[in-house]
Formats: structure tokens, C-alpha cells, sequence
């Protein structure tokens, strides 16, 4: 496929994953409207097609693709990177987006504790599998959403599943420090590569998020913070800062908020817990 928009990104190929509503779907716009071919993901085949072409059509670039993949499933996401291997001869930017917060404990078809599966186990997978598209594609980018509620989280590695007791917020706040620290891992083992890894906290957004599956709490706290949370094109600038500045590139390993460097919490950068969760996260998805 070639790409058909004109701008800044011109000639360079994007994925965002879950692109079909919030954050990822403004990314996504935004990205498109910088004249990049964009990919996204969604769940539900019509519903990805659906939000693809409102894309397509608001920013007048047609170079938007959808691709189904539901990223608790990792026959999936091994499905969906070998579609997006054989769409796209170069891969310029990954924007690991998609994720979720689910009030009540859920177990995927892989036998794993859904927050964990979608929100880290998924983005490490997807990203593994693209790798070498990633690199032959260099200078080449690879951002990953992650949250400030990773904050007060530390990595529980005798129970990564929330089988001895499972809370949502510390699910949610676990996944997101995951996405900080293999953010950070990846860009130590990425070092000479041309591939950075950034990582980010969009902010307080309004989106769909938590609507599946939110408890009464939830949905209490959402509707107070409403007026004050920023729009899904306010809470996606930072990731379409990180995929497409020219001022990025020096910027790998770091977690940006408001596009600028950030501090995250201090055990996000403990380099053997990082290492460690690499390494299960490779034994749990079956990468060697
Ligand atoms: N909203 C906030 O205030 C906030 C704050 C900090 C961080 N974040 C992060 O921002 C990212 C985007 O969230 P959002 O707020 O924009 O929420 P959202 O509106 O609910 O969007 C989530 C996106 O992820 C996709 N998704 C969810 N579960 C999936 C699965 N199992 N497989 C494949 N795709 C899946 C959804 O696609 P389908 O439903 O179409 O499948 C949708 O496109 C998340 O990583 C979230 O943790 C959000």
C-alpha cells in the first residue's frame, strides 16, 4: 500500500492501536491529518471499518486502514501483526494505545487476568512482533500510552493475575507502570538501533473508557471529574507530539506529559524489575 496523504508525515506508515474511539481515534486523526497512512485497531470489524472511514473523511486523507484484533487474545495479536507485516513493506511509527479498565475481574481466552493481558501483555507481544519492521524502518518510533496512575503501583510479581484478590484501580495502576517500565527496557535494549520508546500520560480525558465494565465508584468519580478532564484531541497531542516531532528523536526512554519530559514515579525506573518483568512477560506470551 502506498500512502496517499500529503504533509509532514507524507510517506510514513503509523499504526494505533485501538483507534476507534477516545484518545487513539483523535491520535489517529491527527496523525492522518499530518498526512501519514494510518492503521488502527479496534475489536469489532465494523466498528474499526466504521471509525477508520469517519477518520478518513474528517480529515480528507484516505489512507486509513482498519484492522480487527481483540489484543486480550494473543492468537490475535500474533493474527494482526502478521497482517500488518504483509500490509505495510516499512513501519514508521507503533502507538501502543489501546487499553482498558474493568471493574470486575475478567479472565482471557489465554487464561490471564484481562488488565494485565490487554494493557501490558498485549502491547509487549504486538510490539515484539514488529520489531524488525520497526528497525528496518529506522529512524523509526515506538510510543506507548501509559498513565500517571501508575504513580502509587509497584509490580506485584507473586501475583501478577490478581488471583489472591483483585482491585481494579491497582489492576489498572499495575498495567500502566508496566507500560513505564517496559517503555524504559525496550529503549535500553533499542540503544544504536534508529527506534525510540517513549511513553506518556495523556491527561484526565473524556472517553469511553472504564464504560464496559464500570462499578459504581467509577462512575462517580468520572462524572464529577467531567467538566474538568480534557477532550480526546486535548488528551492525544502528546501522542501525536511523540510519533511525529522532529524534536523526539533525541527523547528515547523518557515518559513525556503535556509533550514535555516527566519524572515518573520512582520505582519505574528499577532496571532488575524491569528486566524481570521483560522476562516473564516473554514466558507468559511465548517469545523466546
Ligand atoms: N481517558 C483517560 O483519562 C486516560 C488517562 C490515562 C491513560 N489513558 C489511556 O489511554 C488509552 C486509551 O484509552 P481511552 O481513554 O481513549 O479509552 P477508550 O475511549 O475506551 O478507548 C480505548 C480503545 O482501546 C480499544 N480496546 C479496548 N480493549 C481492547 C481489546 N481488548 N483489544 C483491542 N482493543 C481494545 C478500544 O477499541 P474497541 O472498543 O473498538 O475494541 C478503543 O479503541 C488507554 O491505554 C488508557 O489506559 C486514558
Amino acid at each position: 500500500m502506498t500512502n496517499s496523504g500529503t504533509g509532514p508525515m507524507a510517506g510514513k506508515t503509523v499504526l494505533v492501536t485501538g483507534g476507534t474511539s477516545g484518545i487513539g481515534k483523535a491520535t489517529a486523526a491527527g496523525l492522518a491529518a499530518l498526512g501519514a497512512r494510518v492503521a488502527i485497531t479496534g475489536r469489532d470489524p465494523v466498528r474499526t471499518r466504521d471509525a477508520a472511514a469517519d477518520i478518513a473523511a474528517a480529515v480528507g486523507n484516505p489512507a486509513v486502514d482498519p484492522f480487527a484484533a481483540d489484543m486480550s487474545s494473543q492468537a490475535a495479536v500474533r493474527r494482526l501483526a502478521k497482517e500488518i507485516l504483509d500490509a505495510y513493506p516499512r513501519l514508521d511509527v507503533l502507538v501502543n494505545n489501546a487499553g482498558g479498565f474493568w471493574t470486575t475481574r475478567r479472565v482471557t481466552a489465554d487464561g490471564l487476568e484481562q488488565t494485565f493481558a490487554v494493557n501490558h501483555l498485549g502491547v509487549f507481544l504486538l510490539t515484539n512482533l514488529l520489531l524488525d519492521r520497526l528497525k528496518a524502518s529506522a529512524p523509526a518510533r515506538i510510543v506507548t500510552v501509559a498513565s500517571a496512575a501508575h504513580g502509587g503501583a509497584r509490580i506485584n510479581f507473586d501475583d501478577p493475575q490478581g488471583e489472591q484478590g483483585y482491585s481494579a484501580q491497582r489492576a489498572y495502576a499495575r498495567s500502566k507502570l508496566a507500560n513505564v517500565m517496559f517503555t524504559y527496557e525496550l529503549a535500553r535494549r533499542l540503544d544504536g538501533t534508529g527506534v525510540s520508546a517513549t511513553t506518556l500520560h495523556p491527561g484526565g480525558v473524556r472517553t469511553g473508557i472504564g464504560a464496559e465494565d464500570s462499578g459504581l465508584l467509577f462512575k462517580l468519580a468520572f462524572t464529577l471529574a467531567r467538566p474538568f478532564l480534557k477532550t480526546p484531541e486535548q488528551g492525544a497531542a502528546t501522542s501525536i507530539y511523540l510519533a511525529s516531532a522532529p524534536a523526539v528523536e533525541d527523547g528515547t526512554g523518557q515518559y513525556f506529559v503535556n509533550s514535555k519530559p516527566k519524572a515518573s514515579s520512582k520505582p519505574s525506573y528499577d532496571e532488575a524489575t524491569a528486566a524481570r518483568l521483560w522476562q516473564i512477560s516473554a514466558d507468559l506470551v511465548g517469545l523466546a
